[in-house]
Protein backbone atom coordinates (compact mmCIF):
# COMPACT_ATOMS: atom_id res chain seq x y z
CA UNK A 1 0.00 0.00 0.00
CA UNK A 2 2.16 2.76 1.03
CA UNK A 3 5.23 3.78 -0.44
CA UNK A 4 6.53 5.83 1.86
CA UNK A 5 5.63 7.39 5.34
CA UNK A 6 6.06 9.98 7.56
CA UNK A 7 10.34 10.49 8.40
CA UNK A 8 10.59 9.03 11.87
CA UNK A 9 7.79 6.38 11.49
CA UNK A 10 7.88 2.61 10.49
CA UNK A 11 6.19 1.48 7.60
CA UNK A 12 4.27 -0.48 9.80
CA UNK A 13 2.96 2.41 12.33
CA UNK A 14 2.16 4.56 9.40
CA UNK A 15 -0.02 2.08 8.39
CA UNK A 16 -1.88 1.63 11.58
CA UNK A 17 -2.16 5.14 12.24
CA UNK A 18 -3.74 5.55 8.22
CA UNK A 19 -6.24 2.91 9.27
CA UNK A 20 -7.06 4.58 12.47
CA UNK A 21 -7.76 7.73 10.90
CA UNK A 22 -10.16 6.28 8.04
CA UNK A 23 -12.00 5.03 10.84
CA UNK A 24 -12.18 8.49 11.82
CA UNK A 25 -13.04 9.79 8.33
CA UNK A 26 -16.01 7.66 7.85
CA UNK A 27 -17.20 8.73 11.49
CA UNK A 28 -17.00 12.32 9.96
CA UNK A 29 -18.40 11.60 6.83
CA UNK A 30 -21.10 9.86 8.46
CA UNK A 31 -22.14 12.67 11.26
CA UNK A 32 -21.71 15.18 8.75
CA UNK A 33 -24.26 13.63 6.57
CA UNK A 34 -26.80 13.31 9.58
CA UNK A 35 -26.29 16.45 11.03
CA UNK A 36 -27.53 17.53 7.66
CA UNK A 37 -30.39 14.83 7.88
CA UNK A 38 -31.75 16.63 11.51
CA UNK A 39 -30.94 20.28 9.74
CA UNK A 40 -33.77 19.37 7.35
CA UNK A 41 -36.02 17.25 9.37
CA UNK A 42 -36.44 19.23 12.68
CA UNK A 43 -39.91 20.55 12.60
CA UNK A 44 -42.34 22.72 15.73
CA UNK A 45 -40.81 25.41 18.25
CA UNK A 46 -37.60 26.41 18.06
CA UNK A 47 -36.95 25.37 14.43
CA UNK A 48 -35.21 28.38 13.29
CA UNK A 49 -32.70 27.91 16.50
CA UNK A 50 -32.17 24.54 15.36
CA UNK A 51 -31.73 24.48 12.45
CA UNK A 52 -29.43 27.22 12.16
CA UNK A 53 -27.61 25.73 14.93
CA UNK A 54 -26.46 22.54 13.03
CA UNK A 55 -25.41 23.93 9.80
CA UNK A 56 -21.91 25.68 11.17
CA UNK A 57 -21.01 22.28 13.06
CA UNK A 58 -21.56 20.46 9.69
CA UNK A 59 -18.93 22.61 8.34
CA UNK A 60 -16.51 22.21 10.88
CA UNK A 61 -16.93 18.37 10.65
CA UNK A 62 -16.34 18.69 6.98
CA UNK A 63 -13.01 20.49 8.13
CA UNK A 64 -12.43 17.65 10.07
CA UNK A 65 -12.72 15.46 7.84
CA UNK A 66 -10.95 17.14 5.09
CA UNK A 67 -7.45 17.41 8.08
CA UNK A 68 -7.59 14.12 8.96
CA UNK A 69 -8.03 12.69 5.05
CA UNK A 70 -4.85 14.87 4.40
CA UNK A 71 -2.73 13.37 7.32
CA UNK A 72 -3.53 10.25 5.76
CA UNK A 73 -2.17 11.49 2.48
CA UNK A 74 0.66 12.48 4.16
CA UNK A 75 1.23 9.12 6.04
CA UNK A 76 1.11 7.43 2.27
CA UNK A 77 -2.26 5.92 2.30
CA UNK A 78 -5.11 6.51 0.28
CA UNK A 79 -7.74 8.52 1.84
CA UNK A 80 -11.26 6.44 1.09
CA UNK A 81 -14.17 9.13 0.65
CA UNK A 82 -17.00 7.28 -0.79
CA UNK A 83 -20.27 6.07 0.70
CA UNK A 84 -19.77 2.92 0.40
CA UNK A 85 -16.03 3.79 2.86
CA UNK A 86 -18.60 4.84 5.27
CA UNK A 87 -20.05 1.71 5.29
CA UNK A 88 -17.79 -0.91 5.52
CA UNK A 89 -15.94 1.42 8.00
CA UNK A 90 -18.91 2.21 10.49
CA UNK A 91 -19.96 0.07 13.11
CA UNK A 92 -23.02 1.90 14.15
CA UNK A 93 -26.48 1.84 12.60
CA UNK A 94 -28.14 4.93 10.34
CA UNK A 95 -29.82 7.46 12.26
CA UNK A 96 -33.25 6.65 12.64
CA UNK A 97 -35.02 10.03 13.24
CA UNK A 98 -37.07 11.34 10.54
CA UNK A 99 -39.55 14.53 10.57
CA UNK A 100 -39.56 15.31 14.00
CA UNK A 101 -39.62 17.68 16.63
CA UNK A 102 -36.35 20.28 17.60
CA UNK A 103 -36.65 17.80 20.70
CA UNK A 104 -36.86 14.25 19.19
CA UNK A 105 -34.12 15.42 16.83
CA UNK A 106 -31.34 16.46 19.75
CA UNK A 107 -32.24 13.72 22.27
CA UNK A 108 -31.01 11.65 19.34
CA UNK A 109 -28.41 13.71 18.67
CA UNK A 110 -26.79 13.46 21.69
CA UNK A 111 -26.58 9.88 21.25
CA UNK A 112 -24.76 9.98 18.31
CA UNK A 113 -22.55 12.40 20.19
CA UNK A 114 -22.17 9.59 23.14
CA UNK A 115 -20.59 7.36 20.61
CA UNK A 116 -18.64 9.61 18.10
CA UNK A 117 -16.64 11.07 21.47
CA UNK A 118 -16.55 8.04 23.17
CA UNK A 119 -14.59 6.61 20.00
CA UNK A 120 -12.75 9.77 19.69
CA UNK A 121 -11.28 9.65 23.33
CA UNK A 122 -10.07 6.07 22.37
CA UNK A 123 -8.46 6.65 19.62
CA UNK A 124 -6.51 9.66 21.04
CA UNK A 125 -5.72 7.02 23.89
CA UNK A 126 -4.40 4.12 20.98
CA UNK A 127 -2.37 7.52 19.03
CA UNK A 128 -0.93 7.90 22.63
CA UNK A 129 2.32 5.27 21.73
CA UNK A 130 1.87 5.35 17.85
CA UNK A 131 1.72 9.54 17.10
CA UNK A 132 1.71 12.67 18.88
CA UNK A 133 0.67 14.62 15.40
CA UNK A 134 -2.35 12.16 14.49
CA UNK A 135 -3.29 12.24 18.17
CA UNK A 136 -2.60 16.42 18.47
CA UNK A 137 -5.12 16.78 15.69
CA UNK A 138 -7.85 14.47 17.11
CA UNK A 139 -7.63 16.09 20.60
CA UNK A 140 -8.59 19.77 19.10
CA UNK A 141 -11.28 18.13 17.11
CA UNK A 142 -12.68 16.24 20.10
CA UNK A 143 -12.61 19.45 22.16
CA UNK A 144 -15.14 21.26 19.67
CA UNK A 145 -17.38 18.08 19.19
CA UNK A 146 -17.98 18.08 22.83
CA UNK A 147 -18.54 22.24 22.92
CA UNK A 148 -21.33 20.97 20.52
CA UNK A 149 -22.57 18.04 22.39
CA UNK A 150 -22.99 20.62 25.69
CA UNK A 151 -25.21 22.81 23.00
CA UNK A 152 -26.91 19.99 22.22
CA UNK A 153 -27.88 18.78 25.70
CA UNK A 154 -28.42 22.46 27.05
CA UNK A 155 -31.82 22.23 25.16
CA UNK A 156 -32.89 18.78 26.75
CA UNK A 157 -31.47 19.88 30.30
CA UNK A 158 -34.19 20.61 32.85
CA UNK A 159 -34.05 23.15 35.88
CA UNK A 160 -32.91 20.88 38.16
CA UNK A 161 -29.90 19.26 35.73
CA UNK A 162 -31.58 16.43 34.66
CA UNK A 163 -31.40 15.37 31.04
CA UNK A 164 -34.96 14.83 29.03
CA UNK A 165 -33.21 11.11 27.35
CA UNK A 166 -31.23 10.31 30.48
CA UNK A 167 -30.56 6.42 30.47
CA UNK A 168 -31.94 5.66 26.36
CA UNK A 169 -29.54 4.19 24.81
CA UNK A 170 -31.50 4.23 21.40
CA UNK A 171 -32.46 7.01 19.04
CA UNK A 172 -35.81 6.46 19.14
CA UNK A 173 -35.73 5.58 22.49
CA UNK A 174 -34.61 8.98 23.23
CA UNK A 175 -36.19 10.83 21.06
CA UNK A 176 -39.38 10.05 22.63
CA UNK A 177 -38.59 10.42 26.58
CA UNK A 178 -37.51 14.00 25.33
CA UNK A 179 -40.94 14.29 23.39
CA UNK A 180 -43.05 13.03 26.55
CA UNK A 181 -40.76 15.38 29.06
CA UNK A 182 -42.45 18.42 27.44
FE1 LIG B 1 -29.91 24.57 4.81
Amino acid sequence: MTEFTIPGLSDKDGRKIADLLQKQLSTYNDLHLTLKHVHWNVVGPNFIGVHEMIDPQVELVRGFADDVAERIAALGASPQGTPGAILKDRVWDDYSVGRDTVQAHLAALDLVYDGVIGDIRKAIATLDELDLVSQDLLIGQAGALEKFQWFVRAHLESAGGELANKGKTTEKGAAKAAKSAR
